[in-house]
């Protein structure tokens, strides 16, 4: 699995200094090693068992919290609306031996999650989320999930601090949850800045 993992993290590098020539739609645009190691280290502190994702790409992060997850016996609900990307993503899990705790959503993550919040099961199920998809839908993605987040279930939004092209968007984020009073939120400067997100009633 952290052969996976590296060999990930590789390519992501190289996408990141532009070394290699990666069309915009099929960039892996992956959380870094540090969150990765963040979100591992919150399910198993959690002893979190269903994991919703939003934001898959070639998976890389789902493989991070995948590894905490079987730990945990539990299982992952990921969502992603690129065949490309679901296409390696597959080939990934399968190589790093996580295939089978992981359930592909393919689709947009509105439908997909509107999808999820008709289903009674899903109320107040997922113990730990992450939300990594197009930030201009985070604030609806975040509504939508609430309900469906346990007490004392949390929720991780990347890319806070940065790229810098997302600040204004993730400050209005930022205000938005800071505003809810059902849930407790912080945002740290790992990565490109991750906002720990907890429901408290
Ligand atoms: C930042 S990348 C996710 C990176 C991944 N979490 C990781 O760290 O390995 C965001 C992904 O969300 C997908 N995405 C963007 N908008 C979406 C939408 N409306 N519905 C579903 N997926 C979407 C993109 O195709 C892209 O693969």
């Amino acid at each position: 699995m952290f052969e996976v993992l590296e060999e990930l993290e590789r390519q992501s590098s190289l996408e990141k200094s532009r070394k290699v020539d990666v069309a915009p739609n099929e960039r892996m645009l992956a959380i870094t090693k540090e969150t990765g190691e963040l979100l591992n280290m919150i399910i198993r502190m959690k002893n979190a068992k269903n994991m919703l994702e939003v934001g898959m790409s070639v998976g890389y992060s789902t493989i991070w919290c995948a590894e905490a997850i079987i730990e945990n016996g539990g299982s992952i609900i990921t969502i992603e609306q690129n065949p490309v990307k679901i296409k390696r993503a597959k080939e990934n899990f399968q190589k790093a031996g996580v295939s089978e705790v992981i359930t592909i959503e393919e689709g947009l993550a509105m439908e997909v999650l509107r999808k999820l919040s008709l289903q009674e099961k899903y109320k107040n199920f997922f113990d730990f989320v992450l939300i990594d998809a197009d930030k201009e839908n985070a604030i609806e993605y975040f509504d939508m999930i609430l309900p469906l987040v346990s007490i004392g279930g949390v929720i991780i939004t990347d890319n806070m601090l940065y790229p810098e092209k997302y600040r204004e968007e993730m400050k209005k984020y930022s205000q938005h949850i800071h505003a809810n009073q059902n849930v407790r939120t912080i945002t740290s400067p790992i990565g490109n800045g991750e906002e720990i997100t907890v429901k408290l009633r």
